[in-house]
């Protein structure tokens, strides 16, 4: 595909994508949702750690049962989206832990391997400063790169027209409470960090998009 065709199709994605709560009934079609999955499967994460996974939801009564506790997906009850996706990341993220699995799985030399298990804990411990018994810190780590998926598939569905919208307004404990219930995740090591979800806009929002000017937005450094 041509250069400008692509920067095109995504820029008007940009400019057409908002934050949309209300639907139509219009189906996602699987191969439109599979492109759209694919791109978020395909993202990055820090160290290439993989600590986090997706739980796709059509709108019925697991999903039901989630929305109750998700006060930022209320608007969405009478003209619901076709699917909802729950972004599920890892809480046993430290040094010494999935971190150590991770990095044993990759057969290194084992004087190799303690380093770069040394440098990881300096990374999480000194640099990123989280504290060694801050469960939430490790787990917000995790729970970061799950916002570069949703952010990848959002840009990958509002540029071949499909509507989003994120979904941080939730309880976490509900809602981990609820998906352990369904037998969705294992409560002891995983967490719901963020949502999000697709269709077809019922209607242009009212307001218009607010956005920094590209001079607030971008500065340029060029000494
Ligand atoms: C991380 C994140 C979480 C959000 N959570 C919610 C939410 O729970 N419920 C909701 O209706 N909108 C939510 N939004 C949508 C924002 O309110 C919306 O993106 C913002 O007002 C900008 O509007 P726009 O997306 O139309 O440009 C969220 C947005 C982001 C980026």
């Amino acid at each position: 595909m041509e250069k400008n065709a692509i920067k095109e199709a995504l820029l008007t994605g940009a400019h057409f994508r908002r934050a949309i709560r209300e639907y139509t009934d219009q189906k996602i079609t699987n191969a439109d949702l599979d492109y759209i999955l694919e791109i978020g499967r395909m993202s990055p994460s820090s160290v290439g750690l993989l600590d986090w996974r997706i739980l796709v939801f059509n709108d019925g009564q697991s999903w039901n049962e989630i929305r109750k506790h998700a006060w930022g997906a209320q608007k969405s009850i009478e003209h619901a989206a076709d699917t909802f996706i729950v972004f599920v990341a890892r809480k046993d993220v430290r040094y010494d832990e999935l971190l150590t699995q991770n990095i044993k799985d990759r057969h290194l030399d084992p004087a190799v391997e303690a380093k770069v298990l040394n440098n990881y804990q300096k990374f999480q411990l000194n640099d990123m400063e989280i504290p060694q018994n801050d469960r939430l810190g490790f787990f917000d780590w995790a729970a970061k790169q799950t916002y570069l998926a949703l952010g990848a598939m959002m840009t990958a569905a509002s540029a071949i027209g499909i509507d989003s919208c994120p979904i941080e307004g939730f309880n976490r404990k509900e809602v981990n409470e609820i998906l352990t219930q369904q037998h969705l995740i294992d409560p002891q090591k995983e967490s719901a960090a963020v949502m999000l979800s697709l269709g077809y806009r019922l209607k242009d929002p009212k307001r218009p998009q607010v956005k920094l000017s590209k001079t607030d937005f971008a500065k340029f450094i060029n000494d």
